[in-house]
């Protein structure tokens, strides 16, 4: 049984987000549908929108979406009607990396999450015509009213958790929070620089406060952001606009950082925040490169460092989500204060804030 939805269609780069009533397939044994209740917008919806990423046009875009699910496929085990859930990125859990319990870096990540296709080629939505409309991004294709997504994508939240906020934890804020708790696995007592803080970082500065982390050092170039940082756990703040980044981090740690974390990514910050770290420290990429960046090889030569580019901060989004959720509902990870919502049909307003700043995180409420 098919079921009609209210989409956000991007028909090609620099275009709009148009707004169309489209019909979305039946479920296969293996999927679920879900009746979604928000969805966050992320960098990487506009990175399609702008053209840095590869798009299968027409769209619906959407990778951050949460609500609850209305019919389950006949080979689906642990899922049920009526359980509110997250949606995060897909994974086959069958190539080598899945198999190894890697799944961010799955062999297929790009086909099952940037192609709009479902693992088997077919497409999940159609337009009121019947011409085909690619879906199936990231796994779900979330800027719609309803949405179709693999079961093992779906992940079924703790009793009590606050469903109409909980989608961005299926990419922003798990990558945030997961790239200082799994790709760094910073221990307590530690020092952590926070390259820009945005929702990712500002998650990671979140993470570092759960990790017992005991200097916490954001770095912005927006004074209200890194006021905000301070709030959620960063003990020392650098405007890199105005302070002296390697000097200001050598002063506050007595010598240099050991972990580093940069969503900025910004060549010269990636740099700046390398040096500024200790002998040995371990560095994560998170943010995404202008193409052609480069990096001076001398600030890694004898240093005993290691820079990792982390992806979805190698989360296990089965077993993380629940974890932030619990550490949420226990008042230690409080990633609602990034969120601004809006309505559905405000997507348009949600990008402007979301490129000037004014929101960190803004979460698109369904009708
Ligand atoms: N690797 C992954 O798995 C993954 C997942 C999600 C997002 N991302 C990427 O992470 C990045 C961050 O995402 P976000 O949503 O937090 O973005 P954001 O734009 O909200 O945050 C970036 C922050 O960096 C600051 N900044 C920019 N230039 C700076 C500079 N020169 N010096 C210091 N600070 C500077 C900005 O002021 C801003 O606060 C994006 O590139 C996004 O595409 C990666
Ligand atoms: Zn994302
Ligand atoms: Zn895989």
């Amino acid at each position: 049984m098919t079921t009609p939805v209210r989409a956000a269609v991007l028909h090609g780069v620099e275009q709009p987000f148009t707004f169309e009533n489209l019909v979305l397939d039946d479920i296969q044994a293996d999927e679920v549908l879900v009746k979604i209740t928000s969805v966050g917008l992320c960098h990487t919806d506009l990175a399609v929108q702008h053209g840095h990423l590869p798009g299968a046009f027409p769209f619906v875009l959407g990778h951050e979406g949460a609500g609850t699910i209305e019919q389950v496929g006949a080979a689906v085990i642990g899922l049920e009607v009526g359980d509110a859930v997250a949606l995060s990125f897909a994974a086959c859990g069958h190539c080598a990396s899945c198999l190894a319990g890697r799944q961010a870096y799955c062999e297929n990540f790009m086909r099952l999450n940037m192609a709009g296709v479902r693992e088997n080629g077919t497409k999940t939505l159609k337009d009121a015509d019947g011409n085909v409309v690619s879906g199936s991004f990231f796994g779900q294709s979330s800027f719609a009213t309803y949405s179709i997504a693999a079961a093992k994508n779906a992940v079924k939240l703790p009793a009590g958790s606050p469903v109409d906020i909980s989608g961005p934890l299926g990419c922003g804020i798990q990558t945030g929070a997961g790239t200082i708790l799994n790709s760094l696995a910073v221990p307590a007592g530690s020092s952590v620089v926070v390259a820009g803080t945005g929702a990712v970082g500002l998650s990671g500065i979140m993470g570092a406060k759960v990790a017992g982390a005991t200097t916490i050092i954001a770095v912005d170039i927006i004074d209200e952001r890194l006021e905000f940082a301070r709030k959620l756990g960063a003990t020392h703040t650098v405007n890199s606009k105005r302070e002296d980044t390697v000097a200001k981090i050598h002063e506050i740690t007595g010598g240099g950082a050991q972990f580093a974390m940069d969503t900025t990514g910004v060549a010269q910050v990636i740099a700046a925040i390398i040096t500024a770290t200790t002998f040995g420290a371990k560095i994560a990429l998170v943010g995404v490169p202008r193409p052609g960046s480069t990096i001076d090889l001398g600030l890694l030569s004898a240093s005993g460092k290691t820079v990792v580019g982390a992806i979805e901060g190698d989360s296990i989004p089965q077993t993380f989500i629940p974890q932030l959720m619990a550490l949420h509902l226990a008042g230690q990870f409080p990633f609602d204060k990034l969120v601004t919502k809006y309505k559905f049909e405000d997507i348009q307003q949600a990008i402007n804030d979301t490129a000037s700043g004014k929101s960190v995180k803004a979460v698109l409420m369904m009708p």
